[in-house]
């Protein structure tokens, strides 16, 4: 989605939940339940309802009120999952997952009520007063670099964390048996930092179940105040039982002393666990292993006692939370054992508890096996790729993997009523509640479903695990309105909507995204895999309706002409008003937006769209839609439609066309800040003179022919140092513009404007070895620079993270320094598909 608008509301999210904690008087209120949307619901439908029948239901306000009703009525196509896909009856194997990428570790059943367990962890004594209580995955809490050194998004994981002078391990392996999902194990290793000089310190970890609805919870409390075990009812999972083993060293069996504390209460809702955590700690807690001098540490309460969190009494069916501290000196190795009471039924009684040396093997045999795959799925060693930038492939896709969640809600969304500048009004509305099983772009900043992300992120899913892909396609085609259309950021469940403040939480729903969900569509026509294709069979309708949407939606001024809905209006604090359902944010369009523009970007989209889509209807043998899109894929794929609408004679390359001048500055006007100054030559109706992503997209989506006379131009635009070349990768917008590295208000640094983004730089990587295969004028041109680029990125992706620890979000163009947020698992994580050059 857009980005820049991410980045923004992401620091503002950090104001608002603690705004937001104040205003509900602690944790005793259940976060978006109790008051939340759901009454905006029918207020927003009652509304619509009252306006009509006082305007005498004119004919103007019924067309209203059934876009409004359309914009939240789900798809009558046929679902592309069966509704019980994610049950554990029929994928067991995926019931369970780390699907809570934004905590730093975690798990939960893909369920719209799951079981979810987490691990909190605290250094006790390390600074004056309250410990730094560590949860959620944050910007700027300190903790880092951290990230899966392995995870097959399947059944094993193993992660490393860098917390100051401590670093964890956190790893997990699943055990496939009975009907329930099956058994799992944690272990969690702390040791001291090698460089860390001081004492061993004390730390505390904290285990926790939540349950979040009518499930059973029965914990069995020892003589120290440990659990022994929690044992458990739900409907989805049958009886299970968790325990959790004393602590030993690292690599040993024999116990290691810790001190046990506990919690038990209500769930007070998911985003405030943390704080009700920190509300909790007090001073009283001595640690005091035999033969050693006391130690004092903050600690939960010392036994167990069930506390109601809700004054009302209305607890009953909101679920449990209940949570285990041990705190003891670090190193330490600590296992939490998962087991499915179907799983140990009948001849497998016997099977013995996945932990100690049992679970040291299950982990080498899961990592051994990882490693054989990835070689002969990515073949980075063959490529002779050193084993540095091996290990760099495997945490890119682990990465990318461990960070896949499972996400239940709904959506607001503001209806389309009647075209732009239309007087209108309605409120948002509603969604029907939905799954969502998706990858996302950062566990820290953006941890949900983003709409073009996930096209990018699928690229390299699918090489890994077709089905994980399947699967994640159809929850976004499960997202499709009666019209065609998906929203651009799923914001779904208390935990995600809880940090995005309230003025960001809205979809439009005239507004679109880049249909990149198309590029591993295509993948999978090129594959042929027999399951892609049953899967396509039954997603085509739906595949269909949302590409037909998106033609028709944003249909530009003449024929074949195409534009992004939505751009900023035109205020006189912006530069440039943006266009965010581009992807592309703050890169410059005309200077003045109006009815007339022509969106180059969005017309290639459109192209490869048809194409895409045409192709797949003559495969899956749907007639009607083939003898459909044929016509429109012949006019789209013509060279002289598109030079017609968008090559500028006097720039020399493909454009953007709209009402434009390029005499726009910001300059400083007290009191007011910075404002927007035309001058002159005025606007008028031309071709928009910005050379970046946007001049490129024609070659990026490979829309010219290998013999094309447009292709000499924008190779020369891409490969020239004053535009889009740099050392480390393409940059967004040539250096020789004049928007290059500009901030677009006061408050809006650039974003699109120069730095190098590995999603375009996958793309070119992908178009350039396309045409340097393919003979013609331009073939030895294409296949150098093909060489050149993919030395840059790949070298330059490699060195930050070997400085960092991190993938960023994007690179800067000049010097190669990671920028925005990190980690960023999402599209960055393209670079091993670089390195294995499959495009
Ligand atoms: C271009 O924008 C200017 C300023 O808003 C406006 O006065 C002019 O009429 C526009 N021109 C066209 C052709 O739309």
């Amino acid at each position: 989605m857009a980005r820049g608008e991410r980045r923004r509301r992401a620091v503002q999210a950090e104001g608002a939940r603690t705004v937001e904690r104040t205003a509900r008087g602690g944790p005793g209120r259940r976060d978006g339940r109790v008051d939340g949307p759901r009454g905006t619901a029918g207020g927003a439908a009652m509304a619509v309802v009252v306006l009509v029948l006082a305007l005498g239901v004119s004919g103007r306000w019924m067309l209203a009120w059934h876009r409004a009703r359309r914009a939240i009525t789900l798809h009558s196509a046929p679902p592309a999952l069966s509704p019980d896909s994610s049950s554990p009856a029929v994928a067991p194997d995926l019931f369970w997952g780390t699907y809570r990428p934004h905590v730093y570790f975690g798990m939960k059943t893909r369920s719209p009520k799951p079981l979810l367990t987490g691990l909190m962890w605290a250094q006790q004594g390390a600074t004056p007063g309250t410990p730094k209580l560590r949860h959620t995955c944050e910007q700027g809490d300190g903790v880092g670099p951290y990230g899966w050194e392995f995870h097959d998004g399947l059944s094993f994981g193993r992660q490393h964390i860098q917390d100051g002078a401590l670093r964890l391990t956190t790893e997990f392996v699943k055990r496939p048996g009975g009907q329930h999902g099956g058994d799992w194990s944690w272990r969690v290793t702390v040791e001291p930092q090698a460089s860390a000089t001081s004492a061993f310190p004390l730390v505390s970890l904290f285990f926790y179940v939540v349950t979040d609805g009518q499930e059973v919870l029965l914990p069995e409390v020892g003589a120290k105040g440990q659990l022994k075990f929690i044992s458990g009812h739900t409907s989805e999972l049958g009886d299970f039982r968790f325990t959790l083993l004393p602590p030993t060293s690292p690599g040993d069996i024999a116990p290691k002393y810790g001190s046990y504390n506990v919690f038990w209460s209500s769930n007070p809702g998911l985003p405030l666990l943390t704080e009700l955590v920190k509300s909790r700690l007090n001073s009283w807690f001595q640690h005091r292993p035999p033969g050693t001098s006391p130690e004092r540490y903050l600690g939960l309460p010392g036994s167990l006692k069930w506390e109601e969190k809700d004054p009302s009494g209305q607890g009953q069916g909101q679920g449990q939370f209940l949570i285990q501290q041990v705190t003891l000196k670090v190193p330490f190795s600590m296992e939490f054992v998962f087991e499915s009471g179907s799983a140990h039924t009948g001849g497998n009684q016997a099977l013995g508890q996945l932990a100690g040396s049992l679970l040291t093997q299950a982990l080498e045999s899961h990592i051994d096996n990882f490693r054989e795959r990835f070689e002969k799925i990515f073949r980075l060693k063959e490529k002779g790729l050193s084993p540095g930038e091996q290990a760099l492939g495997q945490v890119a896709l682990s990465g990318l993997l461990g960070g896949i969640g499972y996400f239940y809600g709904q959506s607001l969304v503001l209806p389309d009523v009647g075209g732009e500048g239309s007087e209108q009004k309605v409120d948002p509305a509603l969604f029907p509640p939905l799954p969502l099983f998706s990858g996302v772009p950062s566990r820290s900043f953006f941890p949900r479903g983003f709409l073009w992300d996930e096209g990018f992120h699928q690229l390299v899913v699918q090489r890994w695990d077709p089905h994980l892909t399947r699967e994640v396609l159809g929850h976004w085609l499960g997202l499709l309105n009666a019209d065609g259309w998906i929203g651009r950021e799923q914001i779904l469940g208390d935990e995600a909507r809880a940090r995005v403040p309230p003025e960001f939480l809205v979809q439009r729903a005239a507004h679109a995204n880049p249909p990149t969900l198309l590029l591993p569509v295509d993948h999978m026509l090129e594959g042929g895999d027999p399951a892609d294709l049953a899967f396509l069979h039954r997603a085509f309708p739906r595949l269909h309706a949302w590409f037909s949407w998106l033609h028709k939606s944003q249909a530009g001024p003449v024929p074949l002409s195409y534009r992004w809905r939505g751009r900023d209006p035109a205020l006189p604090t912006l530069l440039n008003p943006k266009t965010l359902p581009s992807g592309l944010d703050d890169y410059p369009r005309a200077s003045h937006p109006s009815a007339t523009e022509r969106h180059l970007d969005l017309r290639c989209w459109v192209a490869l769209g048809a194409r895409v889509l045409s192709q797949l209807a003559e495969r899956l043998g749907e007639s009607e839609a083939a003898a459909e899109l044929g016509p429109l894929v012949a006019s789209l794929g013509a060279q002289e439609s598109l030079d017609e609408l968008h090559w500028a004679p006097e720039l020399g390359v493909f454009a953007d066309f709209g009402n434009h001048t390029r005499a726009v500055q910001l300059k400083p006007r007290p009191p007011q800040g910075l404002v927007r100054v035309v001058g002159w030559p005025l606007p008028r109706l031309q071709y928009v003179d910005a050379l970046g992503y946007v001049t490129l997209f024609p070659l990026l989506l490979r829309l010219l022919e290998p013999k094309s006379s447009r292709l000499g131009p924008l190779l020369d635009v891409l490969s020239d140092s004053r535009h889009l070349w740099s050392p480390f990768g393409l940059r967004s917008l040539a250096a020789s513009s004049s928007f290059y590295s500009q901030r677009n208000s006061e408050h809006d640094p650039p974003y699109w404007r120069g730095a190098v983004w590995l999603n375009v730089n996958y793309l070119a990587l992908g178009a350039l070895h396309h045409y340097g295969h393919l003979e013609g004028p331009h073939q030895a041109q294409a296949a150098k620079l093909y060489r050149e680029l993919r030395a840059n990125v790949v070298g330059n992706v490699w060195r930050q993270y070997q400085a960092t620890g991190f993938l960023w979000e994007q690179y800067s163009d000049r010097d190669g320094r990671g920028m925005g947020c990190r980690p960023f698992h999402g599209w960055t994580s393209l670079v091993l598909l670089v390195m294995a050059e499959d495009y």
